[in-house]
């Protein structure tokens, strides 16, 4: 199996690791066949009376993809509003990685899902 460099930069560099206290919405998904779990945390703010990802972290126990999966989709979203957020799929994560092995591809779904999740929780309190 081979990942492109962006993948590993990822998963070795990865970015807005860790937890956010006091954070908005928290969503947690896992992958029953694989055993890799991630958790995401945001911290919701407001540009011009639209709600944005002002913060996002994650904390990811699983495969490099995974981890690369969840580094990079926190730095597409940091900054983007919800209705945003909600928009992103899988292959635009794929894309962004330079491509993803076959066998991984649902590691960017159980992202996208976790991501999705976690702007639900929110929405559905608020
Ligand atoms: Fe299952 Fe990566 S191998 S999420």
């Amino acid at each position: 199996m081979k990942y492109t460099q962006k993948v590993i930069d990822h998963f070795r560099n990865p970015r807005n690791q860790g937890k956010i206290n006091n954070a908005d919405a928290v969503s947690e998904k896992g992958n029953p066949a694989c055993g890799d779990v991630m958790r995401i945390y945001l911290k919701i703010g407001e540009n011009d009376d639209k709600k944005i990802i002002e913060d996002i972290k994650f904390e990811t126990f699983g495969c490099a993809a995974a981890i690369a999966v969840t580094s990079i989709l926190t730095e597409m979203v940091k900054g983007r509003t919800l209705e945003e957020a909600l928009q992103l799929n899988k292959d635009e994560i794929v894309k962004e990685l330079g491509g993803l092995p076959a066998q991984k591809i649902h590691c960017s779904m159980l992202g996208v899902d976790t991501l999705h999740e976690a702007i639900k929780q929110y929405q559905n309190k608020n």
